[in-house]
C-alpha cells in the first residue's frame, strides 16, 4: 500500500493534487524547479486565488503531510503535473517539461513504483515516449514499473470543489497500474471513478476540450454570419434554443486559459486528416480577438486619437488567471495600432482601479471585454453616469462566456 507520494510541478493542477492527498494521509513531497513556489508550500503561504483552499492548505494534517523540495526524491508513487505547452510553430505538443520531469524522477524509480502523469498529453505518449523512458533504467513497465494516464478537469477558480466532485478517468498501462490509481484517487474524490486504458484516457481529456472548442466555435460564426445579415446573434440563439433540442453557446472574444486553446492541436497532431473540424474550430477561435479589434476600431473611426479605457483582461470572467487571454490580445493589437488603450481588472492582479467611473473619465471608448460580476454589478448600477464622465460616451460590450476553458 502506497504511503508516500512525490508530486512533480506544483501549479494550478498538481498542487491543489498535493494538498488533496496530504489531507487524505498520505506523506506528500511537492517538486517544484521554482524556488519561490517551494518555498511559498513550506511557509504555509498559497500563491493561488481558490475559493476555500486557504483553509483547507492551513489543516494540520496538511501541514504535517506535505512537504516540498526542488528535486525529487524515493516515493512510492510519482505524479507528474507539469506544463504541455502547445510549440507555437509547429502547432504541436511541447513535450520538453514532461520528459525533464519524468528524467528527474528516473534514479528514484524502484520496483513497485507507480507513475502517474495528470499532464495533458497527445494520445500514445504514455506508450511511445514515457514508457520507454522509464524502461532506460531498465525497469520495465508492467512487470516492475506501473504506468497510468489520469487527466485533470478542474477549473481555474472553483478547483477544491471539482477535485473532489468530478468524475474522473483512470488510464492504466495495464490493470494493476490502474487499480493502484484508483485507490489513490479514491482517497479523495467523492465523483465516479472510470478505469479505462491509458490511450482513451488520453484522449478522451482532449475530445472534452476539443467539444468545447468546436461548439465555442460554432457560435462565433454565427456571431460572424449574424452581423454581416445585420440581424441580433443574440436574438437569434435565443429563439434557436427553443429547439428542444438545440443549445448553443454564446459567441464570445475567442477561446484562452490553460486548455481550450491548446489541447485540440494535440489530436491534430496525432490524426490531421480525421480531425479537420477540430482544426477549423481551432482557426475560427483563433480569429476572433483579430475581429473584436477590428470591431472596436470601426466604432471609433470618426474620433481622432481617441482614449480607450478596456475592463477585463483575464480569460474568462470571475477568474484572476490571464494565461492565453483573448482581451490581453485585443488589447495588444490596438496598442501595435498607435490606440492609446488603458486596461483594467477588478481581479487580475496588477490591473485594479477605484470606480470605472473614475477610469473613464474623459475617455473616449469604455470597451468591455470580460464582464466580471463587479464590472456587471458597476455597470448594472452607473452606466449613465460613467458615460456622462466620458469625452465621447461609446461603451462597446462583448460577451465572455465562450472564453472558458
Ligand atoms: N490549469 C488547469 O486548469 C488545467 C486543467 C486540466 C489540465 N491541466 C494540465 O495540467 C498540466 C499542468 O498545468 P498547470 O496549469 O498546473 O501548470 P502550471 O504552470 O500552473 O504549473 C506547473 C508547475 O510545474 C513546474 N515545473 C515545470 N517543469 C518542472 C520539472 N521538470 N520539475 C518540477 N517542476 C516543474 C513549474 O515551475 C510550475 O510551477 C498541463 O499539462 C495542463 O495542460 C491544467
Amino acid at each position: 500500500m502506497a504511503e508516500k507520494i512525490v508530486v512533480i510541478g506544483t501549479g494550478y493542477v498538481g498542487l491543489p493534487l498535493a494538498v488533496m492527498l496530504a489531507r487524505s494521509g498520505y506523506r506528500v513531497v511537492g517538486v517544484d524547479i521554482e524556488e519561490n513556489v517551494v518555498n511559498a508550500i513550506n511557509e504555509g503561504v498559497l500563491r493561488l486565488a481558490e475559493k476555500d483552499v486557504k483553509k483547507i492548505f492551513n489543516e494540520p494534517q496538511v501541514r504535517k503531510n506535505l512537504h516540498a523540495q526542488k528535486t525529487p526524491c524515493p516515493a512510492d508513487v510519482f505524479i507528474i503535473s507539469v506544463p504541455t505547452p502547445l510549440d507555437e510553430k509547429k502547432r504541436v505538443a511541447d513535450l520538453s517539461q514532461v520528459v525533464s520531469a519524468v528524467e528527474s524522477v528516473m534514479p528514484h524509480l524502484r520496483s513497485g513504483n507507480l507513475v502517474i502523469v495528470e499532464s495533458t498529453v497527445p494520445p500514445l505518449t504514455c506508450r511511445n515516449v514515457i514508457a520507454p523512458l522509464i524502461e532506460k533504467t531498465g525497469l520495465k513497465v508492467g512487470k516492475d514499473i506501473f504506468l497510468c494516464h489520469c487527466p485533470e478537469r478542474i477549473l481555474p477558480g472553483e478547483i477544491f470543489e471539482e477535485i473532489v466532485h468530478n468524475d474522473r478517468v483512470i488510464g492504466g498501462r495495464d490493470g494493476r497500474a490502474a487499480e493502484m490509481a484508483r485507490e489513490i484517487y479514491a482517497s479523495f474524490v467523492r465523483g465516479n471513478l472510470y478505469v479505462t486504458d491509458d490511450i482513451t484516457a488520453e484522449l478522451v481529456k482532449l475530445m472534452e476540450n476539443a467539444y468545447r472548442d468546436v461548439n465555442i466555435a460554432l457560435a462565433n460564426e454565427f456571431a460572424a454570419v449574424a452581423e454581416g445579415l445585420g440581424v441580433d446573434v443574440l436574438k437569434a440563439i435565443e429563439l434557436a434554443d427553443k429547439h428542444p433540442r438545440v443549445n448553443i453557446l454564446k459567441p464570445g472574444i475567442g477561446t484562452g486559459g490553460h486548455c481550450i486553446p491548446v489541447d485540440p492541436w494535440f489530436i491534430k497532431e496525432v490524426d490531421p486528416i480525421n480531425s479537420r473540424l477540430i482544426h477549423t474550430a481551432r482557426l475560427i477561435n483563433d480569429e476572433v480577438p483579430r475581429k473584436i479589434a477590428a470591431k472596436i476600431r470601426r466604432a471609433l473611426k470618426d474620433i481622432k486619437d481617441p482614449g480607450i479605457v478596456a475592463l477585463g483582461v483575464t480569460y474568462k470572467p470571475d477568474t484572476p488567471d490571464t494565461r492565453n487571454s483573448p482581451a490581453l490580445e485585443i488589447i495588444r493589437r490596438l496598442k501595435e495600432d498607435g490606440y492609446r488603450v488603458v486596461a483594467y481588472d477588478p481581479v487580475a492582479e496588477g490591473y485594479g482601479y477605484s470606480s470605472i467611473k473614475e477610469v473613464a473619465r474623459d475617455a473616449d471608448c469604455l470597451v468591455v471585454l470580460v464582464e466580471h460580476a463587479a464590472i456587471r454589478k458597476e455597470l448594472a448600477k452607473g452606466e449613465a453616469g460613467i458615460k456622462k464622465a466620458m469625452r465621447h460616451p461609446i461603451v462597446l460590450r462583448f460577451y465572455s462566456e465562450s472564453t472558458e476553458s
